[in-house]
């Protein structure tokens, strides 16, 4: 059978998996990415579970190729240049450490961009010729697909909108500036907001009894669907924000849609409803209620699709 091998490197986790050609993912691993160690330490992790992985599989084949999606990757030069959420330097040659490592071809493509080829191969956007998808994790990643084709831009680096400015006196960021928006919109910049709704709210809250380093994107969901007032006003505050530069987002871009994956976008409605919203009360006449937002329908399976989709893309 033929199968491609799809890396999605995430600032907190990574996700690995065997997938086929029509988007079965036959075996899957997901591991801790521990970005605060070199990039060394994390490539000798990486590999041994590649192995493993491909040894699950009862009729061993060997994949055609490997995609690998990660942040602030580059898919003209095969690296990885200043990962703001990893702590591995400025320049990372990902795609040869891999290749040598695996002897297969390897490609590599921006973590949301790889996402977007994911949802157009196998999974929301089939059929659709501009989108973009928003993956709220770790960090805030856009993969913009406009008039069918995934947009890159000059140095292949099209799309930071985590990095946008929502506030000059905001936030300080990974990335050096201040008032980033991933640092609101992304299951960071929840927790960030939940932190300060503690110090700043009176009503009780389970939220109060977890650690920031314990506290999950679904841990804050969950409150919210139970009613927690603190939760509510976190996920509120998030897409509030993330609403108004989607606007702005439609004003460059015209998109037929918004597809929201990552972490965060588990948490439904409590997400989804409240970013329509803000993003309809900030659109120019011409848009409103013309955009379609969607939830990817499988977050955590897209993560892994979109550097299959990838490679399947560059193989035939
Ligand atoms: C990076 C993007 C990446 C996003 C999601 C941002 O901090 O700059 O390249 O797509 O996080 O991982
Ligand atoms: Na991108
Ligand atoms: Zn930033």
């Amino acid at each position: 059978m033929d199968t491609v091998l799809a890396i999605d490197i995430g600032g907190t986790f990574t996700k690995i998996g065997i997938v086929d050609t029509q988007g079965k993912i036959l075996a899957s691993k997901v591991f801790g990415t521990k970005s605060k160690e070199p990039f060394e330490t994390y490539l000798k992790e990486l590999i041994p579970n590649l192995h493993q992985l491909l040894a699950t599989l009862d009729s061993p084949t060997k994949p055609l190729a490997v995609g690998i999606g990660a942040p602030n990757a580059n898919s003209i030069t095969g690296h990885i240049e200043n990962p703001p959420n990893l702590n591995w330097g400025k320049e990372i040659p990902i795609v040869k450490s891999i290749a040598t490592a695996l002897k297969l071809p390897v490609y590599i493509a921006n973590d949301a961009n790889a996402a977007a080829l994911g949802e157009l191969r196998f999974g929301m956007a089939k059929g659709m010729r501009n989108f973009v998808v928003l993956t709220l994790g770790t960090g805030l990643g856009s993969g913009i697909v406009v008039n069918g084709n995934l947009l890159l831009g000059e140095h292949a680096q099209a799309g930071e909108i985590g990095h946008v400015n929502v506030d000059p006196n905001g936030r300080y960021c990974n990335c050096g500036l201040r008032g980033c928006l991933e640092t609101y919109a992304s299951v960071t910049g929840i927790k960030r907001t939940v932190f300060e709704l503690i110090a700043e709210m009176r009503e009780d809250s389970p939220l109060r009894r977890i650690s920031f380093e314990d506290l999950t994107g679904e841990l804050i969901a969950n409150a919210a669907l139970d009613g927690d007032p603190l939760a509510l006003r976190a996920f509120s505050i998030t897409a509030e924000i993330l609403g108004s530069k989607m606007a702005d987002t439609v004003a460059h871009l015209d998109p037929e849609a918004f597809i929201l994956s990552g972490g965060l976008s588990k948490a439904g409605d409590v997400l989804l409803l409240p970013v329509i919203a803000s993003m309809e009360k900030n659109l120019f006449v011409s848009y409103k209620g013309k955009i379609k937002v969607y939830l990817s329908d499988a977050p955590r399976n897209a993560a892994i699709l979109g550097p299959a989709a990838l490679a399947w893309s560059n193989i035939s």
